[in-house]
């Protein structure tokens, strides 16, 4: 049985309906399009265009259905039936069918005043819904876990970098923290986006509305929408908000894997700055020395896909004349892919960095000449112009480097040799401590504002 039998001589050629069926992907809305369905046959019993009793009867079958899928006693898969060899289009069909065999023909009238064009904007809709909570649930645990570590370490100094060298000594917290608040950015962006996701484009039919009296707005409120989308041509052919959360997701990603890289890296017997638990690498069956950041490293590389989801369905909507076309079936596929890796991801990262240790003294080992700044800083206050004061202390680095000793080991005669500004005062800042209690500016790495920090985002975070 087709929908659409009564206008046809011949049947869609199998390979063809094999091929244009989404039911394999699609079936994971199946408790989306049943929550639409009875919220629209409500409505349209309420406003009188079905029976009251057809409508009961439906619902009952609807939320049967859903509990049968739910336990597996009806399966969404393909092949719905071995005599027909029936391969349903997609899980609105699919749903359909199985109501009517349940109630009988009464089960059609659940699709009056409604096509799968806003039936299918509906379901998604719906699931971005809840994709973002869960999501923004696991932005937040992230956020807690790296706080977590940020206060065990809150002592460590680690040297800060620009271009991978070495730049100016910070505190490893001050470090972690900037990851807490990259991805309070991404979980703004998700929570951006629902303001927009929450519009009902229920009602919209094929795309030009409907004659049935129906009420709209009574749909969005059962289903707890904000508002209807006032276009029908708009709420039926636009993917702009799956787009929007497919950016959020990428974001997010790219976030996830310039932390990873970090990671990666300084597991490595080079930096030897962290380790990560033994339940979170790997082996290698030839190398015994070895482990291996795989998870990090499949976090980073996972990022490509999800850059390839947004990429995917740009591309499938750029040049897609109104309302609805069969291209938009495509979006689904980088909608979920998307929506489970950065699931995944998050929590990997979560539990991963809980099996972390961040090796402070190794961190402090490696912050040599991290004071050239404050040697410059120190000739400035004395009145030197900064880029003379620059100059001068890059010579002394220059020349530390040739000697091999590190700038708090060369002593003051040296210093003097370079300026006639050196005091006995220099020795104060040429402690890496000191050197972060002088900053003074918001958002610095003085230990009093990374504490400041790390408190509220404490308390943000319990919210
Ligand atoms: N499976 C379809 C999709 O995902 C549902 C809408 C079908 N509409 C149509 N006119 N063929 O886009």
């Amino acid at each position: 049985m087709k929908a659409w039998n009564g206008r046809f001589r011949t049947r869609l050629d199998p390979a063809a309906l094999k091929f244009s069926s989404s039911l394999a992907v699609d079936k994971r809305l199946y408790k989306e399009d049943i929550e639409g369905s009875i919220a629209h046959v409500e409505m349209l019993a309420r406003k009188g265009i079905i029976p009251t009793r057809d409508g009961r009867k439906i619902k009952r079958a609807l939320r049967g259905i859903e509990r049968e899928i739910g336990k597996g006693k009806f399966s969404l898969d393909a092949k719905m039936n071995n005599r027909e060899r029936f391969v349903a289009e997609d899980v609105h069909m699919a749903i359909e069918k199985k109501l009517i065999e349940k109630v009988g023909e009464i089960g059609g009238k659940l699709h009056t005043a409604r096509s799968r064009n806003d039936q299918i904007a509906l379901d998604e809709r719906l699931y971005l819904r809840r994709s973002i909570s869960i999501v923004c649930g696991l932005i937040l645990q992230f956020q807690k876990r790296i706080l977590t570590e940020a206060e065990r370490n809150i002592d460590v100094i680690m040297p800060g970098y620009t271009h991978l060298q070495h730049a100016q000594p910070i505190l490893l917290a001050h470090h972690l923290l900037a990851y807490v608040s990259m991805v309070e950015r991404d979980r703004e962006r998700f929570i951006d986006c629902l303001r927009r996701v929450s519009r009902s484009p229920l009602g919209a039919g094929a795309l030009a509305g409907t004659s049935f009296p129906i009420d709209r707005n009574m749909t969005a409120r059962k289903l707890g929408f904000n508002a209807v989308l006032e276009n029908s041509i708009d709420a039926v052919s636009d993917r702009d908000v799956q787009i929007e959360f497919l950016s959020a997701c990428a974001m997010t990603m790219m976030h996830l894997s310039r932390f990873a890289e970090e990671l990666i890296l300084w597991s490595s017997h080079e930096w030897n700055f962290v380790e990560i638990g033994d339940a979170f690498t790997t082996g290698s069956s030839i190398m015994p020395q070895k482990k291996n950041p795989d998870i990090a490293e499949l976090i980073r590389g996972k990022t490509g896909r999800v850059y390839g989801d947004l990429m995917a369905l740009l591309t499938v909507m750029k040049g897609l004349p109104l309302a609805y076309n069969r291209d938009l079936q495509e979006d689904k596929e980088p909608l979920f892919d998307a929506c489970d890796t950065v699931t995944d991801c998050l929590s990997m990262f979560s539990s991963m960095l809980k099996t972390t240790r961040f090796n402070a003294r190794r961190f402090e080992r490696m912050s040599d000449f991290l004071l050239a700044t404050e040697v410059a800083d120190y000739l400035v206050r004395k009145g030197l112009p900064f880029r003379k004061a620059h100059a001068i202390a890059g010579t002394i680095v220059r020349d530390c480097l040739a000697k091999n000793i590190s700038l708090e080991e060369l002593p003051l005669k040296s210093y003097q040799h370079y300026s006639k500004l050196f005091g006995k005062d220099l020795r104060q800042i040429l402690n890496i401590r000191s050197s972060l209690l002088q900053k003074k500016s918001i958002g610095s790495t003085s230990p009093r504002e990374v504490r400041k920090l790390l408190i509220r985002w404490k308390k943000t975070c319990d919210r």
